[in-house]
């Protein structure tokens, strides 16, 4: 793959989503949805669960629209990346106590791709956290692992664990309590020489920092998976190419690309609407009726607050007077009420696939800075999507080794 053409490709399709991608589309109200999204979202609010699923999971659609067919097979395009085969190696029983399916996963993708690195004698785990991945790439191997983190309660866990269960690994794992920047220098460490550097899942600027660390390291390999952009605080476009005309995200459209990229169910999507619905008809009552502009968060609910009717639910979360449940009710059930949160939240469903493609250009830019520092890199999907969204992975060799 061309990592240029792809981060150049992706920069020119967002960048006239930028509008679209800044404030979530409840928030945007009244300011009119861009022409070809009001033209798209007509046609959608009217078919069934069964397509909005197909849309929202497959990038697919019915409507045989011209724009939106465009719209869907480009964001396919620009967001495809070759998948990672299923791993061969299974997490044993000893390695197996309280994780879930997701985790385990992906402990078996990384452990499995890490046992194609034959020469691998030291790991890196940056962000560690209680060491569950660093445990599974040196079980039963002459391995030995560092594994970093800045919360010495997980590690504290981690270390109890370990010890108890896992004896053999726990000699073979040493703890390092550090916050960890692109300038870390592993005093702990002799050499660099024949080292793993991983990061699974860490938060925003610390996998652009590991990414950078592997760089100036030396290390020899890299298999790092990022987690949380909208923690980036202005720490990607690191390609020498985005920093000569990069894209900028708000946070929010950040935010999307850490959430997007979820395999619903039909009853996911349900429980989903039937939230946005009530959310939804509450801020415009609040908005057109009462004449509000300001907005603060409703909170914590329980999918219970969805199950009674929206006049229960509003005067709940916006503090109104019981004499108005029955206009609520008659608010809700109107057609222009029930047109706006449908169109709404169709609309997100567009907002939602952008979401993907802003998380491929962060984590393409992050591919091409190492392949512009001479890397051989790769960018795949690592673990299914069903069982982990955040599925791309950054994979790097340095040359030579
Ligand atoms: C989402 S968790 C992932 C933990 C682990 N890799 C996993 O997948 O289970 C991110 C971890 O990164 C750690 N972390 C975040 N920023 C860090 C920093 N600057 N330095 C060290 N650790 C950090 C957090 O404490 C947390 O344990």
């Amino acid at each position: 793959m061309n990592l240029e053409e792809r981060l150049q490709s992706i920069k020119e399709f967002i960048e006239p989503w930028l509008g679209l991608l800044e404030v979530e589309v409840l928030k945007q109200y009244p300011r009119p949805l861009p022409i070809n999204v009001q033209e798209w979202v007509e046609e959608l609010q009217n078919v069934s669960m069964e397509e909005l699923l197909n849309f929202i999971n497959h990038k697919k659609s019915s409507i045989p629209n011209k724009g939106l067919q465009e719209f869907l097979s480009k964001v396919s395009k620009l967001t495809s990346f070759e998948s990672a085969s299923k791993g061969r190696y299974k997490l044993p029983q000893h390695l197996n106590r309280r994780v879930d399916l997701k985790k385990k996963h992906e402990l078996e993708q990384i452990r499995s791709l890490c046992d194609e690195l034959n020469a691998v004698k030291t790991i890196v785990d940056i962000g560690g956290g209680a060491g569950h991945l660093s445990s599974t790439l040196v079980d039963e191997k002459a391995r030995f692992a560092y594994c970093l983190d800045r919360n010495e309660k997980f590690q504290k866990q981690g270390e109890d664990r370990l010890s108890k269960w896992t004896p053999n690994n726990f000699e073979k794992i040493k703890f390092v309590n550090c916050d960890f920047s692109e300038n870390t220098t592993l005093t702990c460490l002799n050499t660099y020489e024949d080292n793993l550097v991983v990061g699974l899942h860490g938060c925003g600027e610390l996998t652009t920092n590991t990414v950078k660390f592997f760089q100036n390291s030396g290390s020899s390999w890299l298999l790092s998976v990022g987690c949380c952009y909208q923690n980036l605080n202005g720490q990607y476009n690191i390609s020498s190419y985005a920093k000569k005309s990069g894209v900028v995200f708000s946070k929010n459209a950040l935010h999307l690309a850490a959430r997007c990229h979820t395999l619903y169910s039909i009853s996911d999507l349900e429980k989903k609407f039937s939230v946005r619905r009530f959310r939804y008809a509450l801020h415009l009552y609040l908005h057109d009726v009462l004449g509000k502009t300001e907005f603060k968060s409703i909170g914590n609910t329980s999918l219970a607050d969805y199950e009674v009717e929206f006049s229960d639910y509003a005067i709940k979360y916006a503090d109104l007077g019981s004499d108005l449940k029955d206009e609520l009710n008659k608010f809700f059930m109107s057609e222009s009420t029930q047109v706006f949160t449908q169109q709404t939240i169709v609309a997100d469903l567009i907002r939602e696939l952008l979401g993907r493609v802003v998380e491929c250009y962060i984590v393409t830019d992050r591919a091409l800075y190492l392949a512009e520092h001479g890397n051989e890199v790769e960018v795949i999907e690592v673990f299914e999507r069903q069982l982990s969204p955040r599925n791309l992975m950054v994979m790097a060799t340095r040359n030579g080794s």
